[in-house]
């Protein structure tokens, strides 16, 4: 038996390794994905998986394929959970999960193992991407089975099998880290009234200390894929670092949320997405330029749909590949440039433009024009406002059949 595990170098999945060889007499395979987390993590991390027991170690850069083929789509959809949250780890995992299945094939694995816990909805999703690319494939995920209840009980765990931890003082939080975003739950986070401890703040400067001069950015997108910031072209890692960067230093794009898992219970999370905040900001205005007003509502209205499909693990599923579809089809006049100010946590918006911009000054001017007729109006109205007139009417005259 072979199993591939998704491997973080942290307590639980170092633990992970030992637990499964013992009690499903199988060789580990360490899968880490590089999307984009803080490179520290990256320290030592074949030693370590090798020092707990895993027969091979596989690392793998996802960062450019996370941002194009997964994060690009989200933004042009300007889907948001709950109004707010950017999905920053909710997006992450189909990815992750799909090269552990290509792994998993290569190996000729027979199972895969993840660190999440029963109670969240990281486990939903990648299961979910799991089966989606192997019906059959066996699924272990040890917090849902074991005695250990607490990181105390881990490091005893590992500690009785000589395993050396090197484990990095960890706080009390949660996080999850890539380059879209920084997670933090648990710990004082968990009572909903308390001030988030500023020890939270992972990512970005607190607004109140940012710069008291924000700072203008320009983004330019082509077809909705963000292409360059103040004019340099760049690829998409290193557009999104460039922009993380300036969000992190003007205090760009933190939330603190109380959120619908999945699994049934609220919980509360505080999420820093510095780029993306200003990715989602700027793209916002280049649709507003190009988009019919049609289509930019239907949008509008099925972005909902679209973020609940990532955060509830439904991304292999039709639908997701439907509305993929839509959106990359309003997306052929999302070109064009949005000039942002950055400052003390805002993204101001002071202004955008397109080629394709069906903004029109002459029709728009409330000065001298002559491409209005503004007597059209009155029958305009007279019709449009045909149904509203008759309603009126039967309530004070009385209907007349
Ligand atoms: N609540 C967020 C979500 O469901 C963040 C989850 C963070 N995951 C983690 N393993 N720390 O997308
Ligand atoms: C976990 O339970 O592993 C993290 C939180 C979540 O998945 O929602």
């Amino acid at each position: 038996k072979k199993a591939v595990l998704a491997y973080s170098g942290g307590l639980d999945t170092s633990v992970i390794i030992p637990w499964l060889r013992e009690n499903y007499g199988c060789s580990v395979i360490a899968y880490t994905a590089n999307v984009g987390q803080n490179p520290s993590e990256f320290d030592g991390l074949e030693q370590k998986a090798l020092d707990s027991g895993a027969e091979k170690f596989v690392i793998e850069d996802l960062r450019e394929e996370f941002i194009r083929d997964y994060l690009y789509p989200m933004i042009q959809s300007g889907a948001r959970y709950e109004t707010e949250y950017l999905l920053g780890t909710s997006i992450a995992r189909p990815l992750i999960a799909k090269k552990m299945m290509d792994l998993v094939e290569a190996e000729g694995a027979d199972a895969v193992a993840h660190g999440c816990t029963g109670k969240g909805n990281d486990q939903v999703r990648f299961e979910m991407a799991f089966k989606a690319f192997n019906p059959r494939i066996h699924i272990i995920a040890p917090w849902r089975e074991w005695e250990l209840r607490s990181r105390e009980d881990c490091i005893e765990y590992a500690e009785k099998r000589n395993i050396k931890l090197q484990i990095k003082e960890k706080g009390i939080y949660s996080h999850d880290d890539n380059i879209w975003h920084l997670s933090s739950e648990g710990g004082e986070l968990e009572n909903p009234w308390e001030n988030a401890p500023k020890g939270v703040f992972g990512r970005i400067l607190p607004p109140w200390e940012a710069p008291d001069e924000g700072v203008e950015v320009i983004v330019g997108f082509k077809k909705g894929n963000p292409v360059s910031v103040d004019g340099e072209e760049l690829g998409p890692v290193d557009l999104l670092e460039k922009l993380n960067k300036l969000g992190r230093d003007h205090g760009i794009g933190r939330i603190d949320i109380v959120e619908n898992r999945l699994v049934g219970m609220k919980s509360r999370g505080v999420y820093e997405t510095p780029g993306g905040t200003i990715l989602y900001a700027a793209h916002r205005e280049i649709e507003s330029l190009v988009l019919d007003a049609e289509t930019m509502h239907y949008k509008n209205q099925v972005a909902p749909k679209y973020a609940e499909l990532i955060y509830n693990g439904r991304y292999f599923v039709p639908l997701r590949e439907a509305l993929d579809a839509f959106f990359r089809n309003t997306q052929e006049n999302v070109t064009g440039e949005a000039r942002l100010l950055l400052y003390k946590g805002n993204v101001l918006v002071q202004g955008r433009r397109s080629p394709y911009s069906l903004y029109r000054e002459d029709f728009a001017t409330f000065g001298q024009d002559d491409v209005y007729d503004q007597s059209d109006a009155e029958g305009f109205i007279n019709l449009y406002g045909l149904s509203v007139k008759v309603r009126s009417l039967m309530e004070i005259e009385g209907s007349e059949s």
